[in-house]
């Protein structure tokens, strides 16, 4: 209720924008709650260092990002450069656009791959740049990070590996509006990363409220099946992971159902990172959402919760409009963490397929770990799964789809990527309904009913062999049915896929 009246109050301030303002801390910015009249509009951040005491006036900090922003690819110039890239590394690349701003700014995106546009059962992992229009760093490293797998394929291991066998999607800027006119929210300042439906409150359910930029990524999700995926950030450094908001209002460590799993994830991030793991803020260069300070409507959780993408939500610059001449020390800063990021779906966790046992056909069923409350859904093409999990524990996985028999294994998952394959039987299982459709039985069943026509009475022993002959070559057919479609793409040094 406090946070609905807060954003209508928030609204209305927003037209009355004043002259004075705080810089708004990066991922957030919480509003002071007791905050009141129309004098002052403080984002009243809680992470110290960031909460600059010194106020500027609107114009004269908007001068100021202009004039630093002249190092920075324009949203015309970001335009160029992602269809450059594209045109440069055609083979491995494709860019499509999922929406477009209020503005009317295109919402491009880059997909990398070897084949790009094309289901294949393998992770999809996306990097979503610039969701707050005054923090540029992302977008400029991100092109950087499409350009620097466009010239390492096949040179540099992880480079091949991850175009190999990760779709990877990178939309360097959601916020193009925001970044034109150096404004944190979108053109109608709105807050992006607050605009998300949230599983506490209830201020985001109106459809019609919702932001263009926000559908575009909801549609998004709908439409690709992406693992897992990372947000980046200005204004501190830090890995932030779920969840970001807590029941209550109130700041303190919440951790979800795979807290285990993503501070493995928002680790690999930040021991890669230059000097993230130092923090002295941040144990470890990470934190949990909550801890730092709780957000509603953020994108990481929804991610989480609605689509099973783990999202991990990067400050991956204090300062959150640097200097252009900072941004190659910043990208070598960040380039290690974001390859081995990406390249964790392929290195690390457990993945496979899940068929019927009936005719082979690939299950879309979902995956959970038992003690886990939490499910991950296979893709519906090929029925493939791909699930992050922190190495060197044991863990039992749950396989299950309406109308089949759920199918359980106990693994224990060392350094490396495990392939577990599912194989499940349907519930009702009356199998002799089932047989004649696809696998060609009914051919000999007709046959049968020639040969009981030919063979009256007295030769049913014979017959009786016949017809147990036939239902075994049935059962062969079947099996190579299901062994044909078990063939898993193979990987360098992966142990043998265990099928259940
Ligand atoms: C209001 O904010 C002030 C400081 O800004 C704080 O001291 C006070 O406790 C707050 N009151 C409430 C009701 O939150
Ligand atoms: C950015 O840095 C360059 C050289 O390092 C300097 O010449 C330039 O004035 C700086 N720009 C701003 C806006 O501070
Ligand atoms: C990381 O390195 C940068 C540049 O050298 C420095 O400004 C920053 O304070 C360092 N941060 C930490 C946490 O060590
Ligand atoms: C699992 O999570 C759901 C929400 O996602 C919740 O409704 C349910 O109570 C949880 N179950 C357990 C056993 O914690
Ligand atoms: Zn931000």
């Amino acid at each position: 209720m406090k946070l609905i009246v807060l954003n209508l109050s928030l609204l209305f301030l927003s037209l009355h924008l004043s002259s004075v303002f705080h810089f708004a801390i990066a991922k957030g910015g919480l509003i002071s709650s007791n905050f009141s009249g129309l004098g002052d509009i403080s984002y009243v951040g809680s992470a110290r260092h960031l909460f600059e005491e010194k106020k500027f006036s609107m114009q004269e900090h908007i001068k100021r990002l202009n004039k630093l922003a002249e190092g920075y690819m324009s949203n015309a110039e970001l335009e160029k450069a992602i269809k450059e890239f594209n045109r440069r590394c055609s083979s491995i690349s494709r860019v499509y656009s999922i929406g477009e701003s209020v503005l009317g700014v295109p919402l491009w995106v880059i997909e990398i791959s070897d084949k790009p546009g094309k289901e294949e059962p393998e992770p999809a992992f996306k990097f979503i740049g610039n969701v707050h229009g005054d923090e540029p760093v992302g977008r400029e490293l991100l092109l950087l990070l499409a350009n620097w797998l466009c010239d390492n394929y096949m040179q540099h291991p992880l480079a091949t590996l991850i175009v190999n066998n990760v779709h990877l999607h990178i939309l360097p800027s959601l916020n193009p509006d925001g970044f034109q006119s150096r404004l944190r929210g979108n053109a109608k300042n709105v807050d992006l990363n607050r605009d998300f439906p949230d599983q506490f409150f209830h201020m985001n359910d109106d459809l019609g409220m919702r932001q263009p930029e926000t559908k575009a990524i909801m549609s998004w999700l709908e439409k690709i099946h992406f693992t897992a995926s990372a947000t980046l950030h200005g204004g501190a450094l830090v890995a932030n992971y779920p969840w970001d908001g807590t029941t209550d209002e109130k700041k303190y460590y919440y951790a979800c159902p795979d807290d285990k799993t993503f501070r493995f994830m928002a680790s690999l991030y930040s021991n890669s990172h230059h000097n993230m793991s130092l923090s002295k803020e941040f144990p470890g260069g990470i934190t949990n959402g909550a801890k730092w300070y709780p957000i509603y409507g953020g994108m990481q959780d929804w991610n989480y919760i609605y689509a099973g993408c783990f999202e991990l939500t990067l400050e991956i610059s204090d300062d959150k409009w640097p200097n252009a001449s900072e941004i190659p020390v910043l990208w070598e800063f960040n380039r290690m963490s974001m390859l081995n990021l990406v390249a964790s779906l392929v290195k690390t966790g457990i993945q496979g397929r899940i068929f019927s046992s009936d005719y082979g056909s690939p299950l879309a069923a979902s995956i959970s770990i038992k003690g886990i409350n939490s499910t991950i859904k296979a893709g519906k093409v090929f029925a493939d799964y791909h699930r992050l999990l922190t190495p060197g524990e044991k863990y039992e996985v749950v396989a299950s789809m309406p109308g089949y028999k759920s199918k359980s294994t106990r693994i224990m998952l060392g350094e490396e990527a495990s392939t577990v394959d599912f194989i499940l039987d349907p519930v009702v299982a009356a199998r002799d309904d089932l047989l004649p459709s696809r696998c060609d039985c009914s051919s000999f069943e007709k046959r049968e009913q020639k040969l009981i026509e030919l063979l009256p009475g007295q030769h049913s022993e014979i017959l009786i062999i016949v017809i147990l002959i036939l239902l075994f070559l049935c059962f062969l057919m079947k099996r190579r049915v299901i062994l044909n479609y078990l063939r898993p793409k193979q990987m360098a040094g992966q142990k043998r896929p265990l099928v259940v």
